[in-house]
């Protein structure tokens, strides 16, 4: 099984750099469009949009229906729940009701399990009991498969960069990290939000954190050839290895298969 992640466009209208954020976001869709073999997913770890408004989300939806692969999309701490899931409504994995956006993806050899780790009132992430009530639910509902879990806000101490904690308290974290380890079925957290490559562990699980696609955001010292190019990450899953990581950077000859 192979999942293209993106993460971290934050599409604007009202910004300088509005012009190369779409463009940095419909150039990674076509490099993802181009790999062989084709990802059978393209999971958005969130911040799709810099304001969370409706006019944003019309241009972020418009350029992901030029994906060849299916698309889900997890809520970033920019984004906002209603905006968010009555643009991708039509796609029918958001439940219309609930009070957070979290689901599980069951089509594929690897379970998707989507968190959000929203806080209402803070960029910083969230995950109350409900939350994580939710996330056993999720694990139990499906005993067999290995399960890759994303969320916005990554579930460890990110030692790059000046902010280590991401989410609100390190108990609020700590819940969460429990909660990934209940039914040891979970292979893999794949995150965004810090806008520079990163990982860690939740104990035993591997947990990695991509870059954002708008390279106008993106943190880190880059040569001058890569300023306008995105760089998105490729998980391969293979039952035996589990996830192995590519680093793709948008415009690059793709690795031989
Ligand atoms: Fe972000």
């Amino acid at each position: 099984m192979i999942i293209a992640q993106i993460s971290d466009t934050h599409i604007a209208l009202d910004t300088p750099d509005a012009d190369q954020r779409i463009q940095d976001f419909a150039s990674t869709i076509a490099d993802i469009n181009a790999l062989k073999p084709q990802p059978d997913v393209i999971v958005h770890t969130g911040d799709i949009v810099h304001n969370g408004r409706q006019d944003e989300y019309a241009l972020a939806v418009a350029t992901l229906a030029g994906a060849r692969a299916p698309v889900y999309v997890i809520v970033g701490n920019k984004d906002n729940r209603e905006n968010l899931r009555e643009a991708f409504s039509a796609c029918g994995y958001l439940a219309p009701n609930s009070d957070f956006i979290d689901y599980a993806i069951d089509d594929y050899p690897v379970r998707l399990i989507a968190l959000d780790t929203l806080s209402s009132g803070n960029n910083k992430g969230d995950f109350c009991r409900e939350r994580v009530r939710n996330l056993i639910d999720l694990i139990d509902a499906e005993t067999t498969k290995p399960i890759a879990v994303f969320t916005h806000h990554p579930p460890f101490e990110v030692t790059v960069g000046p902010d280590r904690l991401h989410f609100e308290s390190r108990d609020i974290m700590s819940g969460l990290r429990r909660a990934l380890q209940h039914s040891g079925r979970v292979v893999a957290v794949f995150s965004g939000h810090v806008h520079r490559a990163a990982s860690g562990h939740v104990e035993s699980i591997p947990a990695t954190v991509m870059p954002s696609i708008a390279t106008t955001l993106r943190k880190g010292d880059y040569p001058a050839e890569m300023k306008t190019r995105p760089i998105y990450h490729v998980h391969r899953f293979g039952p035996v290895r589990g996830f192995a990581t590519e680093t793709r950077i948008v415009g690059t000859p793709p690795l031989p298969t």
